[in-house]
C-alpha cells in the first residue's frame, strides 16, 4: 500500500536517486585517497568482498525495513520493530547523518571554489605551487563560505520534496557525471605515469594486508553505498512495492564500484606521472588533477568540467543525508518541512565550520590527535556505520517476522526468490560475524 508521502515515481528516478546519494565524493575523493594509503589493490580485493558479501546485504536490509515501515528511520523501526531498543538504530542513524553531512559539506566546499579557481585557470603551476595554494586557501577563512553556501544549496533541494527535488535533480545530474568520469579515464591512460598507476591499482602485494586495511575497507564500503545508518531506509521508504529491491541493491553497488574504478583510473595515471604521494590523503584529489589540468591543452575546461561533475556528486548525496534528519523531525514531531531543514542546516552548518576550522595549522579543534575533521569521519564511517550495520542484520536476520521479511526481499515471491535464502544466510550470519571480528581484531581502532 502506497501511502500518501512522496515517492520515487519510476524505476530508473529510483536508481538515480539511490545511487546519487551512493556515487559521491566517497567514491571520487576518499576512495582514491584511502585506497592509496592502504596499498592499493590489496586494499580493492578486501573492499570488492566486502562490497558483495557485507555492503549489499545491509542495503537490501535496510530497504526492506523503510519499505515496510513507510516511514523515516526511527519511523520505520517504530513499524517493523517491537520494543524501544530497536529504536537506538534510529537515533544512531539521524546523529551519523548530521555528522557526516559536518564534514562532508568541507569536502563540498573545497569543490565549488576549485569550479570557481579553474575558471582562473591552474596554468603555469607546479605541484608545489598548487600545494602552497591549496594550504592558503584551508587556511584562510574563505572555506567555511563555499561550505555553507553548499549547505545552503543542499537545502534547497531538499526543501522541494522527494519527486521534485532529489528524484528529478539525479535523474539530470547522474548521467552526466558518468559521462564526465568516463571522458576522464579515457585521457588518463595517456599519461605516462598509467603503467605504475595500473601495477599500483591492480596488482596485490599481500604483504600490505593487515587488519586495519580491512577495517578501513569495510568503513569505506558502508560510507561508499550510504548503509550503515538509514539513509536508505529513508529512501526505501520511498521505493514503491514493485520494485525489485534486490535489483535495485545490485545495480546501485555495481555502479558505486564501476565510478570508484573509474575515479582511481582517473586519478593515480596522474599521481605517478606528476610525482606526488599516493599517500597523501584528503587533498590527494585536489592537487593531482590540477596539476594535470595545468599542463595539457584544454586543461581549463576540463578542470571547470571535473570540478561541476564533482560537485553534482557530492550534492545528490548530501541530500540524502540531509533527507535523514528532515523526516525524522517532520513525521516525528510534526515540524513542517520547511522548518526542518532550517533546523538541519543551522544544526549542520554551525557543526561543519567548527570542521573546517579544524584542518588549519595549529588549530585545537583536536579529538584525540585528529583534527575534528579526521575524527568525524573516521568515527561515522569506521565505528558509526559498521556498528549500524550490525544492528540492521541483526534485526532482519533474526528479529523481523519472517514472512514480512520474504515478502519485502522476494515482493511476495515474484523476484530474487532463489538467490532469497543465500541473502538471509549473508545477513544473519556473515555481516554481523564479519563485523564483530573486524572489531574484537582491531580493538577498537
Ligand atoms: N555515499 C556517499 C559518498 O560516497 O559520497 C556518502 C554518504 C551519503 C554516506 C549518504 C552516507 C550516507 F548516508
Amino acid at each position: 500500500m502506497e501511502n500518501k508521502r512522496g515517492s520515487f515515481g519510476s524505476k530508473f528516478g529510483v536508481v538515480a536517486a539511490v545511487a546519487g546519494s551512493a556515487v559521491g565524493l566517497g567514491n571520487i575523493w576518499r576512495f582514491p585517497y584511502i585506497a592509496g594509503e592502504n596499498g592499493g589493490a590489496v586494499f580493492i580485493i578486501v573492499y570488492l568482498l566486502i562490497c558483495l558479501l557485507i555492503a549489499i546485504p545491509v542495503m537490501i536490509s535496510e530497504f526492506a525495513i523503510g519499505r515496510h515501515g513507510r516511514k523515516n528511520v526511527m519511523g520505520s523501526m517504530r513499524q517493523v520493530a517491537k520494543g524501544k531498543m530497536w529504536l537506538s538504530l534510529g537515533y544512531l542513524g539521524v546523529f551519523a547523518a548530521v555528522l557526516i553531512l559536518s564534514f562532508y559539506s568541507v569536502i563540498a566546499g573545497w569543490t565549488l571554489n576549485f569550479i570557481v579557481e579553474s575558471v582562473k585557470g591552474f596554468s603555469g603551476m607546479d605541484v608545489t605551487a598548487l600545494t602552497a595554494n591549496f594550504n592558503g586557501f584551508v587556511n584562510s577563512n574563505e572555506p567555511i563560505v563555499w561550505t555553507l553556501l553548499f549547505l545552503a544549496l543542499t537545502a534547497v533541494i531538499v526543501l522541494c520534496g522527494v519527486e521534485k527535488g532529489i528524484e528529478r535533480s539525479s535523474k539530470i545530474m547522474m548521467p552526466m557525471l558518468v559521462l564526465m568520469l568516463l571522458g576522464m579515464s579515457i585521457y588518463s591512460l595517456f599519461l605516462p605515469g598509467f603503467g605504475e598507476a595500473f601495477r599500483f591499482l591492480f596488482k596485490p602485494d599481500f604483504s600490505k594486508m593487515t587488519w586495519d586495511v580491512v577495517l578501513q575497507a569495510l568503513g569505506q564500503s558502508f560510507f561508499s553505498m550510504s548503509v550503515g545508518m538509514g539513509t536508505m531506509i529513508t529512501y526505501g521508504s520511498y521505493i514503491k512495492d514493485k520494485e525489485n529491491l534486490y535489483g535495485v541493491g545490485a545495480t546501485v553497488a555495481l555502479s558505486d564500484v564501476l565510478i570508484a574504478f573509474l575515479a582511481g583510473v582517473a586519478i593515480f595515471p596522474a599521481v605517478f606521472t606528476f610525482g606526488i604521494a599516493p599517500t597523501s590523503g584528503s587533498e590527494l584529489v585536489f592537487l593531482t588533477l590540477p596539476s594535470v589540468f595545468s599542463q595539457i591543452p584544454a586543461g581549463q575546461l576540463l578542470s571547470f568540467v571535473f570540478f561541476v561533475l564533482l560537485f553534482f556528486a557530492a550534492i545528490t548525496s548530501a541530500i540524502s543525508l540531509l533527507e535523514v534528519p528532515v523526516a525524522y523531525l517532520t513525521e516525528e514531531f510534526n515540524i513542517k518541512r520547511k522548518w526542518a531543514v532550517v533546523m538541519g542546516f543551522v544544526v549542520i552548518g554551525a557543526l561543519s565550520v567548527f570542521c573546517t576550522l579544524s584542518l588549519q595549522d595549529g588549530s585545537s579543534l583536536v579529538v584525540g590527535g585528529d583534527s575534528l575533521f579526521d575524527f568525524f569521519d573516521k568515527f561515522t564511517s569506521n565505528i558509526m556505520l559498521p556498528v549500524g550495520g550490525i544492528l540492521v542484520s541483526v534485526f532482519v536476520g533474526w528479529f523481523m517476522d519472517k514472512k514480512l521479511r520474504y515478502d519485502q526481499f522476494t515482493n511476495q515471491g515474484q523476484c530474487a526468490v532463489k538467490l532469497y535464502k543465500f541473502l538471509v544466510f549473508l545477513v544473519k550470519f556473515v555481516v554481523p560475524v564479519a563485523i564483530s571480528i573486524l572489531f574484537i581484531s582491531k580493538n577498537l581502532f
